[in-house]
């Protein structure tokens, strides 16, 4: 099914990011011809060396899409776009809300308008996130839970959900939504702490640095390695039933933090400990959360094939042989 993307005109906004580099890499491997967009938003996962091995051979525009009208040239013959340009961190969502309505709702309403007016047949996936749920009320969590949000990130989020739906249904623009889970593997921004827990773990067991787990570290979750998820964007992407609808990723296990913990001790040598919550980062918690993702899987039959302990290890491979660049 992927073989439709070959020489088909490919625009991934974030594509300097984690994901969005993971997926322009994995789409040049395709065949298709690959514009990125990102505007290297500073702190964010944008990193020019993300997209080494690919780029002489895609375009990098270092526009912003808060910019309507480069947005609007931007999307002209584009066969397929996902966005996946965002902010990302909960706790800055916070501390400056008004910089995180600019790229999560700002930067997509800008998107789906420049695709109406320019690029009418265009297919796009948003990769939205499971925080839209809030604190779980049952697990797994299913696409039918009651969506309330506990930061302003997870209600930017949400609203960006609606203007793909919106203009789906009312303009007849293909899109699609993935509720994606903890999204972990080479190319994540591990340096600062803004990009999750899974991160801030890795970076301190390459370092061999203290871990301190916040709570009892019993709090359960679902991990889902890069190349699983970049995966699942192509097949929803590919796949005339998911446009209109919105889709969790998830993964056949959960794991608690402690467990977490142990599989990154299989590789390296580090201490751990317990601590309480800080009261910020309690106050935006959810607790556990796993995702029933059947849905997907019944629609584009994905389901994610590299489990935990095989992602971490080649997570940190990576990492080691690249310190340099994401480390120091
Ligand atoms: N990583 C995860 O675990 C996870 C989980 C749930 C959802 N997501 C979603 O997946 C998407 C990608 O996440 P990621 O982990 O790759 O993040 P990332 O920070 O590594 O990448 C995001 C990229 O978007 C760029 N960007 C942000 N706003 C922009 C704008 N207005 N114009 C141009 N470029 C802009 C940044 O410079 C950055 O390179 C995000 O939408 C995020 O909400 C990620």
């Amino acid at each position: 099914m992927l073989d439709t993307l070959q020489n088909k005109n490919v625009l991934v906004t974030g594509g300097l990011g984690f994901i969005g580099s993971n997926l322009a890499i994995r789409l040049v491997e395709l065949g298709a011809n690959v514009t990125v967009i990102d505007s290297l938003i500073p702190e964010s996962g944008g990193n020019k060396f993300n997209v080494s091995p690919i780029e002489s051979e895609i375009e990098i525009n270092n526009g912003d899409l808060r910019d309507a009208e480069m947005l609007s040239k931007a999307v002209v013959g584009m066969d397929y776009v996902f966005h996946l340009a965002g902010q990302v961190s909960h706790g800055d969502s916070m501390r400056d809300p008004e910089l995180d309505l600019g790229m999560n709702c700002i930067s997509s309403l800008n998107l789906v308008e420049a695709c109406r007016h320019n690029c009418p047949d265009t297919r796009i996936v948003y990769t939205s996130t499971r925080q839209v749920y809030g604190v779980p009320q049952e697990l797994p969590v299913t696409e039918a839970h009651p969506t309330l949000p506990v930061d302003v990130n997870g209600i930017n989020k949400l609203a960006a959900e609606y203007y793909h739906l919106l203009y789906d249904r009312t303009y007849g623009l293909k899109s699609t939504v993935l509720r994606l889970t903890n999204t972990y593997g080479p190319r994540q921004q591990i340096r600062n702490n803004r990009q999750g827990f899974a991160g801030i773990f890795i970076r301190k067991s390459l370092q061999g640095e203290a871990i301190q787990i916040f709570g009892d570290g019993e709090q359960r979750r679902d991990f889902n390695y890069v190349d699983d998820v970049v995966e699942a964007i192509l097949l929803a992407g590919c796949n005339e039933a998911c446009f209109g609808d919105v889709f969790n990723l998830g993964a056949p296990a959960h794991y608690s933090l402690n467990e977490f913990i142990d599989a990154l001790k299989t590789y390296r040598d580090f201490e751990s400990s317990k601590i309480s919550f800080p009261d910020d980062k309690k106050l935006i918690d959810i607790g556990d959360y796993y995702g029933d993702y059947s849905a997907f899987k019944r629609v584009t039959g994905w389901d994610p094939k590299v489990d935990l302990n095989e992602g971490l290890g080649r997570t940190l491979e990576f990492y080691q042989k690249y310190q340099k660049v994401y480390l120091s």
